[in-house]
């Protein structure tokens, strides 16, 4: 005790005989809000007694609680669900204060979040994919007293999106309370500036911030942790922050023997951060980081560390299904496991700023990230969209987007747009009578004739590019950027700019060629591909039959089922099946990558239907993140897991004639067998990439497929007939989850037959109820067309399947009772325990 005592003592003397700050507290803000749907200025008021309004945590998105409707102003271009404006609020005690400074740090709220402390207005921000961070102190009532913290939400002005987009306080919240001398928020920036086999130089940038009344000469500490927990040596510098001034205080540290970041293998380090004044520490900051070199060759394509490879990427909107966009972990991380097993291995942020979870996801494991910034600059493509807010807010939503995810070593390049209608002069002239979505789809589908470039002119939106570059280079210079362009020819603004450091080009593959000739030197990637269109166990025959919906990008398109496909034989009019869309990449050494659109089906833009449809078609999987048939083809021709896949499903009529396709991979061909009897062998070639049996007659029983390497057998697969649906099978995802009001467990509902057989056209309705430990947040079955509520308990089978999603409730644990009952169909129950 003596001999604590005596440096304790010389700690307090040296403080000045100040009290020993605690360095910074983060606290999770998300739990015990109340919140209401509809507007009211007497919400904001400190008083207001909000004892009526619902009681929920964050993150939050109403919006996907509603009812499914064409007549919701967001129309089923972005969701057919409800929007309006909604208010949150929060009692909380003050910290303690005494030279504290507080923070209430939002990673984003949809839209026009407004929030006030104690009835006084802290900020505003209109773009509901930035991240904000607000100093509360001033408006604190004293330590341990109540205060009353409100949000306003105004997503009434709609149509403003081309997808869904969600409403409300949509991502996490923290209360960070900090001394008075602090890391700025996202106040570190990290770069490894040399890196070979011996040693990596670390360049660390730490913004300190004084906010106290007089100069602090503060020692800014860092050190480095690797994943082991292996700590460098410390390495400081002093310096004086003046009161109220932020400073930026550099530093450069080295690792030896660094353990390079990779796709393989994404080891990440962290830098630890301190600020001591006077032998005390002040604040303690970490930022994890990875050590990793890459390169866009104009010939060659991407390396990443020295090792060539394609960017097998998916373009992801930001919803979760019937989780909405109320960002869940743990629903981000199933859908990237998803996307990782069929060989995906990188990420388009469509087409805008992520939830900051996302990329320490990327991070953690293995996908590299084109982060993206906007889908419009000033010409708006829905009535209400971000252009009205661009002129007066896209530098601060840049710079404030760069600077929070500089550090991700996943990010590989930024994109400052996809298909800007700036790509175009005089866009308005020619299409000045169309609604502004026709114009966007009339653009994407014709190109434009070169004949009005004039190579010298640089206008306004050349100049645009010029600015929102340098101004993104500013904050961060060590990656590429990049645009979703529609058009390759040298009158884009974009492109003609010579701002950008690699030609992000979407569709249209048969351009591809001309980037060579257009832009010499420059890399290339296709950033956006596909567009296919699927419906997950729903076919046409034959599959030979291409169907392009609409046949023109003006022309109406409807049927009866609203469906498509799920051969790969069904595309938009400016799109390109999955297996060409990839066969035009993988050819082209130069082609850095290709992002199709999309990994998962999203909420919103329907194509090719409109009502009663409301999700897309697009996806690799669907909205439940059930595969598509499409899935085997990524993960045969993208991974080296062996794969056989035998489809469509086996229950037709007498008579049908059914085309037969197996995607397959580590084999040299496929042998079909009906009933047993052989129809033959069947290999892909480099130019189709499944195996194919057309016209086949359907008689009951079973087909086999059986992958022959080197004339042996080495793998086959079975679909049977399926008699009726009698039963249920419930398959969670995980049977133990965490509890802490987060977790989820993600249970896959299937029909089958009194054999146990899966029923692949059961479409039975059914009832979902969860009891115990947990709670039901959300129902699904992957049809674009179904109306039922995806946070209601009543769902059909859609084509023999469903999905029920059930979270954990925070702090209470046992055991969690999923119980299905169906239509003609035996109810069954599954046990999630959460510990
Ligand atoms: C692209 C656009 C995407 C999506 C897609 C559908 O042109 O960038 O956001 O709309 O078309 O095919």
């Amino acid at each position: 005790m003596k001999r604590l005592f005596g440096p304790l003592l010389t700690l307090l003397l040296m403080a000045g005989c100040r009290q020993v700050e605690s360095p910074r507290t983060v606290e999770d803000f998300n739990f015990d809000w109340r919140f209401t749907l509809g507007d009211d200025e007497g919400y904001a008021a400190a008083e207001f007694d909000d004892s009526s309004w619902r009681q929920l945590h964050l993150p939050h998105d109403w919006s996907i609680e509603g009812v499914f409707d064409r007549n919701n102003p967001s129309t089923e271009w972005s969701g057919a669900l409800p929007g309006g404006v909604g208010w949150y609020r929060k009692r909380f005690p003050s910290p303690r204060l005494d030279g504290r400074v507080v923070n209430v740090e939002f990673d984003g709220i949809f839209m026009n979040g407004t929030v006030y402390v104690n009835g006084h207005k802290v900020g505003s921000r209109p773009y509901g994919y930035s991240s904000v961070s607000y100093d509360i102190t001033p408006y604190l009532n004293a330590e341990g007293e109540d205060n009353a913290i409100a949000v306003r939400c105004d997503n009434s002005e709609q149509p403003n999106s081309r997808w869904y987009a969600g409403c409300g306080i949509y991502r996490n919240v923290r209360l960070v309370a900090t001394s008075d001398l602090f890391v700025e928020y996202s106040g570190t920036y990290i770069t490894t500036p040399e890196v070979d086999d011996e040693t990596a130089r670390v360049h660390v940038v730490v913004t300190v911030t004084n906010k106290s009344d007089s100069e602090r000469r503060v020692k800014v500490v860092n050190r480095i942790e690797d994943a082991d927990g292996k700590k460098s040596r410390k390495e400081h510098r002093t310096v004086a922050v003046a009161a109220g001034e932020s400073l930026d205080v550099e530093m450069d540290m080295a690792v030896a023997s660094p353990h390079l970041w990779d796709v393989d293998d994404p080891h990440m380090y962290t830098m630890h951060t301190m600020l001591q004044y006077r032998g005390v520490t002040l604040d303690e900051y970490s930022t994890p980081f990875g050590i990793r070199t890459f390169e866009f060759d104009a010939d060659r394509g991407f390396s990443l560390n020295g090792r060539g490879m394609k960017l097998k990427g998916v373009c992801m909107h930001h919803d979760m299904g019937a989780l909405g966009t109320a960002v869940h972990r743990r629903a981000l991380e199933r859908q990237l496991e998803i996307l990782r097993s069929f060989g995906c291995n990188a990420i388009r942020t469509s087409h805008n700023p992520p939830a900051p979870e996302l990329l320490d996801l990327c991070d953690s494991m293995g996908f590299l990230v084109m982060d993206e910034a906007f889908d419009m600059w000033r010409r708006a493509k829905t009535q209400y969209d971000y252009s009205r807010y661009f002129d007066a807010w896209h530098e601060r939503d840049l710079v404030d987007f760069v600077k929070r995810d500089r550090n991700h070593p996943s990010i590989v390049m930024w994109s400052i747009g996809n298909e800007i209608l700036e790509q175009w002069d005089d866009l308005s002239e020619e299409f000045g009578d169309l609604p502004i979505e026709q114009q966007n789809m009339l653009l994407n589908f014709l190109g434009r004739d070169s004949s009005s470039a004039d190579d010298a002119e640089v206008n306004q939106n050349v100049l645009m590019t010029r600015h929102l570059v340098s101004t993104l280079k500013e904050i961060d210079a060590t990656r590429p950027v990049t645009a979703g362009c529609n058009e390759t020819r040298p009158m884009n603004n974009l492109l003609r700019s010579g701002a950008l450091d690699i030609v992000g080009f979407n569709y249209h593959e048969q351009d591809y060629d001309s980037v060579r000739v257009w832009y010499p030197g420059v890399p290339f990637i296709g950033s956006e591909t596909a567009s296919a269109l699927n419906s997950r166990g729903f076919y046409l025959n034959p599959s030979s039959e291409l169907h392009v919906m609409p046949e023109r990008w003006d022309l109406p398109y409807d049927t009866a089922h609203h469906q498509c496909s799920a051969y790969d034989h069904c595309r938009a009019p400016w799109a390109t099946l999955h297996e060409t869309a990839w066969i035009a990449v993988r050819d082209r050494d130069y082609a850095a990558g290709t992002f199709v659109w999309t990994g998962f089906d999203y909420l919103g833009e329907p194509t090719p239907y409109s009502w009663p449809s409301r999700s897309s078609y697009f996806g690799i999987v669907d909205l439940c993140g059930f595969p598509k048939d499409c899935y085997y083809m990524y993960r045969s021709e993208w991974t080296d897991e062996p794969t056989l896949h035998l489809f469509p499903h086996w229950n037709w009529s007498e008579g049908d004639k059914v085309d037969v396709w197996a995607y397959y991979n580590t084999a040299d061909e496929v042998e079909l067998l009906v009933n047993g009897r052989s129809l033959g062998r069947s290999a892909k070639t480099p130019e189709r990439l499944h195996a194919l049996w057309e016209g086949v007659r359907f008689e009951p029983g079973e087909i086999t497929a059986v992958a022959y390497k080197d004339g042996e057998e080495i793998m086959r697969q079975t679909r049977r007939t399926a008699g009726e649906a009698v039963g249920l099978t419930l398959t969670p995802d995980r049977e133990r989850i965490a509890a802490d009001g987060y977790d989820l467990s993600f249970v896959t509902i299937d029909a089958v037959d009194a054999d146990g057989c899966f029923m692949p056209t059961a479409m039975n309705a059914l009832r979902i109820t969860v009891g115990g430990a947990g709670e039901l947040v959300g129902v699904d079955n992957g049809d674009a067309t179904s109306h039922d509520s995806l946070k209601g308990g009543r769902i059909r089978l859609f084509n023999g399947k469903a999905l029920a999603i059930v979270r954990s409730i925070k702090g209470v644990e046992g055991e969690i009772v999923l119980r299905v009952e169906g239509d003609g169909l035996q109810s069954s129950a599954v046990t999630v325990t959460s510990i």
